[in-house]
């Protein structure tokens, strides 16, 4: 079985591709619903609520990890693969393809303040950003919306548009959708933005990147199944929305 989760429904973006390129294998999805969002919790608040989700999922039988958050990667990633006895799989923001994909060398980079003001994305600016012009943007509203499962609302809608019409107007031509709720707002960027700016998602590069790690470790039927440190009823309903149907989904207790 392989284990995934997040701070809320954000990861199922990952999930999903997990899903599609592994579809023989067992996967367990943990939403920390009780404790989402993580962005702008302390960091060791957020790596105290990973590595107690780690173990639980590795007591679950998990044979990988996958962290399908930016912001618990970035808070987390070295401390789980230094505790848990499984192989960890995180992620970060495409940067990269971004760069590769701009040509106005200008890119944004949308994302929690945790994830934009740790280590990790500094490093990985100093590595790749090279000449592009890297503009940073913290968006902890459009999580909530995501997890509302309000998707194209007028709302979100609008808190959308705030965040890209001057990004748009500064020659950004290359988003990075570096929080996993966002690719769920996949659509209603697009639609916002057309053929201006491409938009980067690394849940398939994530997915990849599973396959390899999990070949020959992990093995099951196909079975999906979620759980919610959350109030399951209310969860649900919002996991319908963006996923597009239901999903089995308990509550468990994930304590530190
Ligand atoms: N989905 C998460 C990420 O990729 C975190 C969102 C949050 O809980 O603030 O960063």
């Amino acid at each position: 079985m392989i284990g995934v989760f997040d701070s809320g429904l954000g990861g199922l973006s990952v999930l999903r591709s997990v899903r599609d390129m592994l579809p023989g294998q067992d996967l367990l999805y943990l939403a920390d619903s009780a404790y989402c969002p993580y962005g702008p919790r302390p960091l060791v608040e957020v790596q105290g609520r990973a590595l107690a989700i780690g173990r639980w999922l590795v007591a679950q039988g998990a044979a990988v990890v996958v962290i399908a958050c930016n912001t618990a990667t970035s808070a987390a990633a070295d401390l789980l693969r230094a505790e848990l006895p499984v192989p960890v799989v995180g992620m970060e923001p495409g940067l990269k393809p971004a760069i590769a994909a701009s040509r106005s060398g200008r890119v944004a980079v949308l994302a929690t303040s945790g994830t934009l003001g740790g280590e990790r994305f500094a490093s990985l600016v100093d590595r790749f950003a090279g000449g592009a012009q890297v503009l940073t943007v913290a968006c902890p509203d459009l999580v909530g919306y995501v997890e509302a499962g309000d998707l194209d609302g007028p709302e979100v809608r609008a808190a959308v548009v705030g965040y890209l019409a001057p990004l748009l107007a500064e020659g950004v031509d290359s988003l990075v959708l570096g929080c996993t709720h966002f690719p769920f707002l996949r659509p209603l960027i697009a639609e916002l933005v057309g053929p201006a700016a491409a938009i980067i998602d690394t849940g398939p590069a994530v997915a990849a990147q599973v396959a390899r790690v999990a070949a020959g470790s992990a093995r099951g039927v196909g079975a999906l199944r979620c759980v919610t440190t959350g109030d399951p009823a209310e969860v649900a309903v919002s996991l319908a929305r963006v996923w597009g149907g239901p999903l089995p989904l308990s509550w468990a207790s994930v304590e530190i």
